[in-house]
């Protein structure tokens, strides 16, 4: 739908992303004709390179991005950085961006603020950090350095938290936009992990969201969770609760710049199926334009 500019009711097209495996081209084809952002994961694309634990990417998967981004925005998001481990982020993940930017037009990139590692263990989750002032320069010095090393927008994400708060001296939104602040990188408002949040270590999600400041918020993440006894999980195995979607939209009219990108993990695609995900996509578009007044009420304020 197009609407003349300057109209009452002109407003920019909303852009809708899905995470995509980058190896199902028949799941592909289904769903661009309702997005405009493709976004895959670096760490799911790796295949062995030599002794050891060493890997690079799949070059058939490489070589199907190349063709993919010649069509559409494709952006990646990744897991394994743990920009926020002491000791320093995964070098490893780094190679990886140097190999997929070298071969794939790949528009902004994405990562979580917190860690996986800790002391040389693998934690098998995210961590937040702690909201001090010696975790920013940390974390704020290693965006920083990667803004400068790739040249494209780089996003960090808020994790979904299953540990007490760590505190610190910056509130939730605070940390997110001083990060932003002293790095140049942007935010990845995931609202699904806003809610686990809520649920495990009681975030106020209204007042972080009315704290974070747009401008900053480039991209927001929509996925579907699951219920372990009290703690709400950040699992993407599922279509999006009606909740979560109404949540982004509500932080999409705020920053109507930022791609709304649904979330889902490979293995789950056969079970939901490419129906169900064409219509979370169509859903979703539509839960972000924003619809017409009704006649009789565009008559009232006309009057
Ligand atoms: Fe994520
Ligand atoms: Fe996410």
């Amino acid at each position: 739908m197009t609407s003349a500019p300057g109209s009452p009711t002109a407003a920019p097209r909303p852009s809708i992303g899905f995470s995509y495996s980058g190896r199902d081209p028949a799941l592909l084809a289904r769903v661009l004709p309702h997005i405009d952002v493709v976004e895959i994961n670096p760490d799911d694309l790796t295949v062995p390179a030599g002794a050891g634990d060493a890997v690079r990417l799949d070059p058939a998967a490489l070589a199907h991005l190349a063709e993919v981004a010649a069509d559409v925005t494709v952006v990646a998001h990744g897991v394994t950085l743990s920009i926020g481990t002491a000791e320093g982020m995964s070098a490893a993940y780094l190679r990886l961006l140097d190999e997929l930017f070298a071969a794939v037009d790949v528009a902004w990139h994405s990562e979580h603020l917190g860690y996986t590692r800790a002391a040389g263990l693998l934690l098998g989750n995210f961590l937040d950090p702690p909201r001090s002032g010696e975790a920013l320069d940390l974390i704020a010095g290693r965006a920083a350095q990667i803004v400068a090393r790739y040249g494209r927008p780089f996003l960090l994400e808020n994790v979904a938290r299953l540990l007490p708060d760590p505190g610190g001296d910056h509130t939730f939104a605070g940390f997110l936009d001083a990060v932003a602040a002293a790095s140049g990188c942007g935010v990845l408002a995931d609202v699904h992990n806003l809610q686990c949040d809520e649920a495990n270590v009681g975030l106020d999600i209204d007042g972080a969201l009315a704290a974070l400041d747009p401008r900053n918020v480039g991209e927001i993440h929509v996925s579907a969770g699951r219920w372990e006894g009290r703690y709400r999980m950040d699992v993407h195995t599922g279509l999006a609760d009606d909740t979560t979607v109404a949540l982004a939209a509500v932080l999409h009219a705020r920053a109507p710049h930022a791609t709304v990108t649904f979330e889902i993990i490979p293995q789950a695609v056969a079970a939901v199926g490419a129906d169900a995900i064409v219509d979370q996509l169509r859903a979703l578009r539509a839960a972000l334009v924003p619809a017409p007044l009704p006649a009789g009420v565009a008559a009232g304020v006309a009057g």
